[in-house]
């Protein structure tokens, strides 16, 4: 059977349904659907950096990169988190993760953001160029099940090396914390 091609592209009001039935299968128990919804509505959702991964019309994967905070010691700066990564069971495997992983730190590469915060497997994520952030003095707080090589950043072509500090998460990542 032809695999048919993958069409990635910025999420639209026509897929939040589908999404949400992708996310939530992907995570389930966790309320993960519920966490891309409350990015959605919040001042941290970035329309661009939110792609849908499309098959024969139908959403199959989905990615969000949004705004967070990094309190330093000469203030809060601006930063930015991808989460969550979710691409529908029956089409894993076929790198549709790994090219929405790619699209969405492109973006935030053109859009001069200066690194990508992801809570994440190093596995997986080590091979877009993710690293331990504490590599870079960057510190994440871990749900308690977490290895502490879960806490990644990927410095991109506006990395500054002052960007030393701590990642607060923004309200919609309450539910999810313990
Ligand atoms: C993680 C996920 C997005 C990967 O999607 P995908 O489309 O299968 O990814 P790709 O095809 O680009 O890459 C698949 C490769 O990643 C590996 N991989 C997937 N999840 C992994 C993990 N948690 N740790 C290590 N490797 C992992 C697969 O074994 C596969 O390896 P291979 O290429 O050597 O066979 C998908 O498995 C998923 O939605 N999982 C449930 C939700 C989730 O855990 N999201 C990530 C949260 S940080």
């Amino acid at each position: 059977m032809d695999t048919p091609q993958i069409v990635i592209r910025p999420e639209q009001p026509a897929d939040v349904a589908a999404i949400r039935t992708l996310v939530a299968a992907a995570f389930a128990p966790e309320p993960v659907a519920d966490l891309v919804e409350a990015i959605r509505d919040s001042r941290h959702y970035v329309a661009e950096m939110a792609l849908v991964a499309e098959a024969a019309g139908t959403v199959v994967g989905h990615v969000m990169i949004s705004g967070a905070t990094l309190r330093t010691e000469d203030g809060d700066r601006p930063v930015v988190m991808l989460s969550p990564l979710a691409v529908a069971e029956t089409n894993r495997r076929q790198g549709i993760g790994g090219a929405l992983v790619r699209a969405v730190c492109a973006i935030a590469e053109e859009r001069g953001e200066p690194l990508v915060i992801v809570e994440g497997d190093p596995a997986y994520y080590g091979r877009f160029g993710f690293e331990h952030s504490l590599l870079h003095g960057i510190e994440i707080d871990l749900p308690d099940w977490a290895p502490p090589e879960a806490a990644q950043v990927m410095r991109l072509s506006n990395y500054d090396p002052s960007l030393i500090g701590r990642v607060l998460y923004p309200p919609a990542f309450a539910d999810l914390e313990d």
